[in-house]
């Protein structure tokens, strides 16, 4: 029954009754029992259903509802919900990441007529975690959109090579383009965990750059371990890489901006995780770390609103990487798991976040800040 009409109920019988029948009167019938037995024992917030009170002609429903037992109905309850504590996946060690390489055919000349406010000509875009992954595509979406960039990673060869074939892959698209206009790509050595290095490494951006307008952050990574054997010390780390790196970058870019009382955007990679709880497998540290992101972003974006500096978040669904691909190889049920799922069916390709971080990057979305925008397939609208 909703408030509403509860609240007519209650008014229309209250002159005539004593308040605890009327209450029961407006109560649907099934609780009214549970309620009266409250009423009596003093127990007034309580209505537990009772397992006896069965449908003699309906025990299939029943088995089904809280009326019966766990299991009664059959093994598939639950399994399409539910985490599995024999999955379990750690973070390769740096030796065994595999490379990433720029994503060839998709930046280049074209005639395509596009607005204006996507473009990122003049601005200096750090993006952290860079060297591979989606880090790597979405600083090429940017010099792609015009931005010069600083790529930030704890792994400084991959880094440096990332930078070199981010360089190389422009000039091959671009044939004869002016040297001038070819964007300056450098990396940098950071560990955004870190505040003195997430200090010193801002210091080196602008030095090399002169300014900082923009930040992606994109360090971050995910294990899963179910959360009764996760060891600590992993889940500090984790902790430390996805939210105390995100903090720590944001604040370090935002004083700059503020220094130099220029606006600016910040965009912070999520994951779906913060929204949702994946299955099958157990990963509750990073799922908490992912929320925590989301919300910095909203507070962030509320607290330097006044500094022009916009705070938004993509949160990413599945996407295929190397890295994903190498879990995929390792653990292959995963795969029909996680795309049965996704209402488009498919996980997504690095690339798909190259729209999504120009728009939040530019200013094409000037009036876009605190936004959670998801890029998952549908998947946390089911
Ligand atoms: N791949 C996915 O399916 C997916 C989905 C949702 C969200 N995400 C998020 O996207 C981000 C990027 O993921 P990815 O799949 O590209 O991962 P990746 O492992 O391919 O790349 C992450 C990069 O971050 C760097 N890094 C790690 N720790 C660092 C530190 N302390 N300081 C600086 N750099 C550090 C690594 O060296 C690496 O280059 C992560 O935050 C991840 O949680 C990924």
């Amino acid at each position: 029954m909703r408030p509403q009409l509860l609240r007519q109920a209650l008014r229309a019988t209250a002159a005539r009754r004593t308040p605890a029948a009327a209450i029961n009167a407006a109560r649907p019938a099934i609780l009214a029992p549970a309620r009266a037995s409250s009423i009596n024992t003093g127990r007034f917030f309580t209505s537990t259903p009772v397992r006896a009170e069965r449908d003699e002609n309906d025990p299939d429903h029943d088995a089904a509802s809280t009326t019966g037992k766990p299991g009664e109905s059959g093994m598939h309850e639950g399994a399409f919900a539910r985490t599995d504590e024999t999955v379990r996946v750690e973070y390769p060690e740096e030796d065994q990441l595999p490379s990433s390489l720029p994503i060839q055919g998709r930046g280049g000349p074209h005639s395509l007529r596009t607005l204006a406010a996507f473009s990122m000509e003049d601005r200096v875009a750090v993006v952290t975690g860079g060297a591979r992954g989606l880090g790597l595509v979405m600083a090429q979406a940017l010099c792609t959109s015009g931005a010069d960039v600083a790529i930030v990673d704890m792994n400084r060869d991959e880094a440096q090579k990332s930078a070199e074939s981010l360089t190389q892959t422009f000039r091959e698209e671009n044939p004869g383009i002016e040297e001038d206009r070819i964007p300056r790509v450098t990396a940098h050595y950071c560990d955004v965990s870190s505040p003195t290095s997430v200090k010193e490494c801002i210091k080196d951006v602008i030095k090399q750059h002169g300014k900082i307008t923009n930040l992606v952050t994109s360090a971050g990574f995910t294990e899963n371990y179910d959360a009764i054997n996760y060891p600590h010390d992993r889940i500090q780390k984790l902790w430390g890489v996805n939210v105390d790196g995100t903090y720590l970058m944001s604040v370090e870019v935002a004083k700059h901006l503020m220094d130099r009382q220029a606006p600016g955007a910040i965009v912070f990679i999520g994951s779906m995780s913060g929204a949702i709880v994946n299955v099958p497998q157990p990963q509750a540290p990073y799922n908490a770390a992912k929320a925590a992101v989301r919300h910095l972003a909203s507070s962030l974006a509320v607290e330097w609103a006044h500094a022009g500096i916009r705070v938004n978040v993509i949160s990413p669904g599945y996407m295929l990487t190397a890295l994903t691909k190498k879990i995929l190889d390792d653990n292959p049920d995963l795969k029909h798991k996680w795309t049965s799922l996704i209402p488009q069916g498919k996980m997504g390709r690095p690339e798909d976040l190259m729209g999504a971080v120009t728009f939040l990057s530019s200013d094409a979305s000037l009036y876009v800040t605190g936004a959670d925008l998801r890029v998952d397939g549908g998947y946390t609208i089911t």
